[in-house]
């Protein structure tokens, strides 16, 4: 048994010579592709959750520690993308390294990253969508707005148990049918999208910063209510945590790399412009929020929305709602994108079944997996509640970021003359700093959260040793051939 079977460069060279997908993304594109696939729940939904549950004010800090593992893990992400420019993301750089075990391992965690972000993401945008539409007048019956057996009091004071997500299901279904009709479509409805959501984040901070009242910052660190977690420095270490989920994306840039016109040369500009801009919009947005309103209040499903509301600037508000419905569309654009690309490269070495790798004749995209993943999203987004989702997310990604950033140490050692357009600086200072801040943010997470990931991981496993092991056993001896 070769659990440690490897792909040469020179053979993923070949694959992406023999790309069958259609290049079309140039580097303006991929920073968009990377802020599309980044700002979205994470700062229009979660920043409340963290802010009232676990940081208060201090919400900028564990905003600033998130950066920090981001930016050391970002460095890396872009030298293996320099470096391995095909599609697949760490899944493709663990084959390359370290071997197919742990390739597939991280290509099971990703799952966790990208399918089920899209259902994350998708369950925020129904809480807006809803605000929303109480806003125009419509209320929807709220049993169809809410994940299975959640019990709500509704304003009559009738108990409500809710059935299913329906809205979170809709969008799912509609991105899923953009991204079947292909790529470059896609791509300029992006920009457009990325764009507006971005100049939203602007406007919030420019017309909330001279509302912001010190009362509101003080203190400034909560205290601790003697639960790990909660308030304090174990609050900000766990604010740190959740508000990982809004740094996720830059990395779903590298999943384009086969649609990439230059994927060498662009590869990092996608990477790391995407991630300085989003840092930037973050903490001035954590900052102005968390003064214009007290933290107590934020544990909504509109957090900008309330803030905007505490400063009387009420035209404002629906700005901010329509903005987060159409901005949030696009983070899910992305991510199921960047799935599919990954079920694509793992189909294509054995590891899962080949139609996950077929692609449509006249569209050119991966018709079958999107359709796969997309429904897979939307049961899910449908079902589950967004707190149990979101950190399912983080911890799977973090430990991808842990890998990834190991993988550069082992790459340097083992194979010290390969081409490497980008150079992550300073290894390996920069890798085991990024390694440590992830693992920390792994460990801030609550226990059951990390009950949910060795299930996954195991069931992964199981998988692997029953299907995909043999499989890309065979598939290795047919590229021989
Ligand atoms: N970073 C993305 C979001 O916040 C996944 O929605």
């Amino acid at each position: 048994m070769n659990l440690f079977a490897k792909k040469s460069l020179a053979q993923l060279d070949q694959e992406s010579e023999r790309n069958p997908l259609r290049r079309s993304l140039g580097r303006v594109q991929l920073i968009a592709l990377g802020v599309g696939s980044i700002i979205g729940t994470g700062i229009f939904v979660m920043t409340g959750t963290a802010a009232s549950q676990n940081a208060g004010p201090a919400l900028v800090l564990s905003m600033i520690l998130t950066t920090i593992g981001c930016a050391f893990s970002g460095l890396c992400y872009a030298e293996f993308a320099s470096m391995v420019p095909i599609a697949g993301s760490a899944y493709t750089y663990a084959y390359a390294t370290i071997g197919e075990l742990i390739a597939w391992i991280i290509g099971w965690d990703l799952i966790l990253e990208y399918a089920l972000s899209v259902s994350t993401v998708a369950v925020g945008w129904s809480g807006y969508f809803v605000s929303f539409t109480h806003d125009v007048g419509i209320n929807l019956p709220l049993a169809l707005t809410m994940p299975l057996g959640k019990v709500v009091t509704d304003q009559s004071g009738a108990t409500v148990v809710g059935i299913f997500n329906l809205p979170a299901v809709c969008i799912v279904i509609f991105v899923s049918a953009l991204l079947i009709s292909g790529i470059r479509q896609s791509a300029n409805a992006n920009t457009v999208l990325v764009f507006i959501k971005a100049i939203v984040l602007v406007v919030f901070v420019v017309a909330g910063a001279s509302y912001v009242q010190r009362a509101n910052l003080t203190p400034f660190i909560p205290p601790n209510t003697g639960e790990f977690g909660h308030f304090g420095p174990s609050g900000i270490l766990r604010g740190a945590g959740v508000m990982f989920f809004a740094y996720i994306g830059f990395d779903a840039v590298t999943t384009a790399a086969q649609e990439s016109k230059n994927p060498q040369r662009d590869m990092p500009w996608g990477i790391l412009g995407s991630l300085a801009i989003c840092t930037v919009l973050y903490i001035a947005v954590a900052i102005v929020l968390t003064g214009i309103v007290h933290y107590s209040k934020l544990n909504v499903a509109d957090p900008l929305a309330v803030g905007i509301d505490a400063t009387g600037l009420r035209w404002l508000s629906p700005v901010i709602k329509v903005s987060a419905l159409f901005g949030l569309f696009s983070t899910m654009l992305v991510q199921l994108l960047g799935q599919t690309r990954i079920f694509f490269s793992m189909a294509r070495d054995g590891l899962l079944p080949r139609v996950f790798g077929r692609v449509h004749s006249r569209y050119q995209t991966p018709h079958v997996s999107t359709l796969v993943t997309g429904t897979v999203c939307a049961f899910v987004a449908g079902l589950t509640p967004i707190e149990v989702l979101g950190q399912l997310v983080s911890i799977g990604t973090l430990l991808a970021f842990v890998l990834v950033c190991i993988g550069i140490v082992i790459l340097r050692k083992t194979a010290p003359n390969n081409r490497r357009p980008f150079r992550t600086p300073w290894v390996p200072l920069v890798p085991i700093l990024g390694a440590v801040i992830c693992l920390a943010q792994m460990v801030g997470l609550p226990g059951e959260t990390w009950v949910r990931l060795v299930i996954w991981l195991a069931l992964g496993l199981a998988i692997y040793f029953l299907y995909g092991h043999s499989h890309a056993q065979a598939a290795r001896v047919a590229r021989r051939d």
